[in-house]
């Protein structure tokens, strides 16, 4: 018995751990890069709030990506598809995120899902969540939080992906 519902429980653990973590965990100062790693249509995949542990940091909630669009703009996005939680990649060439498992994709402008099924979700399910980042005098970016609920989109106020890029003087 104990055993059944232990199979019955299992698959929402990751689900059970982002509702309970600490404020610590989603509000950690951490280093990305810096301004002179990047260049239009570049991008880095690194896990936050990193541990050093890999069983941890290797966890899929854990997972971002951080983008210079072909414009110049800086973007965080998790990697954790807002339709059933596969892990999209970025595919600069298209502009986007692209999940391999039903295809959603994701404009890398402002992380809104403008195909596949996470589209036909009403904002702000259809929206990856955004790191709020800072970006030093020295050029060094820094993630410092994290703006609506990995795995299944925003806040429901709408915040301009520009407000999520701190310039810090
Ligand atoms: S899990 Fe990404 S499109 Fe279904």
């Amino acid at each position: 018995m104990a055993g059944a519902v232990l199979a019955v429980i299992a698959p929402f653990a990751n689900l059970v751990g982002y509702f309970y973590r600490k404020e610590e965990e989603v509000s950690k100062r951490q280093k990305l890069a810096n301004l002179k790693d990047l260049s239009p249509g570049s991008y880095i995949f690194f896990s936050y709030p990193q541990t050093g542990d890999p069983k941890i940091d290797n966890d899929p909630f854990r997972q971002y990506v951080l983008i210079m669009t072909h414009d110049g703009h800086l973007r965080v996005y998790s990697r954790v598809c807002v339709h059933l939680w596969c892990l999209p990649s970025y595919i600069p060439s298209r502009g986007a995120l692209i999940c391999p498992c039903h295809g959603s994709i994701y404009r890398d402008t402002d992380g809104v899902a403008v195909d596949g099924p996470a589209a036909y979700q009403q904002y702000p399910t259809n929206a990856l969540p955004m790191g709020v980042i800072e970006v030093d005098q020295n050029g060094d970016i820094w993630m410092v939080g994290v703006e609506g609920r990995l795995g299944y989109g925003r806040e429901w106020q709408r915040v301009k992906p520009d407000d999520l890029v701190r310039r810090v003087t």
